[in-house]
């Protein structure tokens, strides 16, 4: 029989806001990620607006996806942003050396992915090009963007169709450059970065968040690096460092494990894997608040999310893999990971939006699914900007299969914009239920109500013969002496607001 859960939230003690940029996505030029997927052409039968597809926006929109990063990745550092402006049948077509030596045509550019943005009502990420780039070119690419004058470079924005300066929320200085980016150590991009970031000139009103691509698993000294070495002034701005971690349920890059149809022994193992994000942000935050007290810099994991060997017969460049009800937990998860940081953590990006790694959406020709992870996103719109409340579990079960363990159960809460208190739970246990009491200690509780995600099968998914295998469905909690009392089905993911 199952054990008990207990959970503490401290209604009356706020935390700091859960920004609603950590619910960010990624979109590189990578495999389907940005063509077929999301960007069709305004030719094509697929009905679009301006070349982007109407059914894959639309369930964009409703997803209040926050913020959008462009264009890598590893792509990043080849892009070189004139190429995509202009007439695109004029446009020059390279080789997308990252990702599966196919053609990159530059259709879309600056102007189609800031067109994206607005549809969807999302703040712009741009990662800038140092690695085969300049700061000169970064400088420029900025000027076009932003600029308000007569500028030739404003003015060729304008030429192109663009009179108002385009909004840039974000702006990094390379991506991975431990590693795709160029193979950097910290001290030889800590000053690049600085060189760079001297140049990087916009409007007051128009000044995007400067990001230092920092470090991933076996690189995180970076954070300790930057964090000790780039000191803003005047000149100098470092609003963040990014991170990356992917998880890989053998932890092996060579076999990552299937996305579909894995034993027992890879989800535990993939609980086990993307637990580690809260050791690396937790370390990150102690860094952090040893080389910057004034928590002037932010701790972006601007690449989070699982991975997975390619789907078979498709090409292995294009990282496509089916997403099911593990991924969903496991986006979860890592949300109640970056609640508990969101004094540092103002910004992720789950590795990527569409067709590409851990999706939102997975598009076949013109039909189109949405995976458990889109729903996971979904259940969590609540917290999007709410007011992080410390959660504390003060009796955990714990998972164990063979030689491994994880907690039973993780968890976050937050008061929301609407002054409701949400409570998100997760069962890590695919084969028990659980039952959790929530003490919202400062708030009187008659019950919940809410949403759950879950199935019978490990790896419920949706195809496109079965587009709706798996989707969330209503939930309630009851209360018990003023404290919410849950059932919380084996494998699943809960959010409810407190009644
Ligand atoms: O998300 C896929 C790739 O993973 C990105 O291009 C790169 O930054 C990382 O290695």
């Amino acid at each position: 029989a199952a054990d008990k859960v207990e959970i503490t939230v401290d209604a009356q003690k706020p935390g700091p806001v859960i920004n609603k940029n950590v619910y960010g996505q990624f979109a590189e030029h990578l495999g389907a990620g940005i063509y077929g997927g999301l960007w069709v052409g305004t030719d094509s039968k697929i009905p679009n607006t301006r070349g982007w597809r109407n059914d894959v926006v639309g369930a964009l929109k409703s997803l209040k996806v926050p913020l959008v990063r462009w264009p890598g990745g590893c792509f990043a550092d080849e892009y070189h942003w004139r190429e995509g402006i202009g007439p695109r049948d004029q446009r020059p077509v390279k080789v997308n050396t990252n990702w599966g030596g196919v053609e990159e045509s530059n259709a879309v550019g600056t102007h189609e992915f800031f067109d994206l943005a607005e549809m969807l009502g999302a703040d712009t990420y741009i990662n800038g090009n140092l690695g085969t780039g300049s700061p000169q070119e970064m400088a420029e690419w900025l000027e076009y963007m932003t600029g308000e004058s007569k500028s030739t470079l404003a003015e060729m924005r304008r030429k192109n169709g663009r009179d108002k300066p385009f909004k840039v929320d974000y702006f990094t200085i390379g991506n991975e450059a431990w590693g795709c980016g160029g193979n950097m150590t910290p001290e030889h991009y800590t000053n690049l970065y600085k060189q760079t970031a001297a140049f990087l000139k916009t409007p007051k009103h128009n000044t995007p968040k400067l990001i230092a691509s920092g470090g991933t698993t076996g690189h995180e000294e970076w954070t300790e690096y930057l964090s000790a070495n780039v000191k803003p002034e005047w000149s100098l701005r470092m609003d963040a460092i990014s991170f990356h971690f992917y998880t890989l349920p053998t932890n092996d890059w060579k076999v990552k494990g299937l996305a579909t149809g894995f034993p027992e022994k890879e989800w535990i193992s993939t609980f086990k894997q993307t637990l580690r994000m809260d050791g690396f942000v937790a370390d990150a935050k102690k860094t952090l608040d040893k080389n910057d007290p004034e928590k002037k810099v932010g701790f972006y994991v601007d690449e989070w999310g699982t991975w997975y060997d390619v789907e078979p017969g498709t090409n292995s460049g294009f990282l496509y893999q089916q997403n099911s009800l593990r991924d969903a937990l496991v986006a979860a998860t890592n949300f109640n990971i970056f609640h508990k940081y969101a004094d540092r953590v103002h910004m992720t990006n789950i590795a990527q939006m569409v067709n590409v790694l851990q999706a939102m959406i997975l598009t076949k020709d013109d039909k189109m699914i949405l995976t458990p992870t889109y729903y996971a996103f979904d259940l969590y719109k609540p917290f999007q900007d709410a007011t992080s409340l410390p959660t504390n579990i003060t009796h955990n079960t714990t998972y164990t299969l063979g030689d491994v363990s994880v907690p039973g159960v993780n968890a976050s809460a937050a008061r929301g914009k609407d002054g409701k208190v949400y409570v998100a739970l997760v069962n890590t246990n695919p084969k028990e239920a659980v039952e959790v009491t929530v003490n919202v200690a400062g708030t009187k509780v008659s019950g919940a109500k809410g949403r759950v995600l879950t199935s019978q099968l490990m790896d419920a998914h949706n195809t496109f013969e079965k587009p709706d295998a798996i989707k969330p469905a209503p939930f309630s909690a009851s209360a018990k002496d003023g404290k919410l009392s849950v059932k919380l089905p084996a494998k699943s993911v809960v959010v409810v607001a407190a009644e």
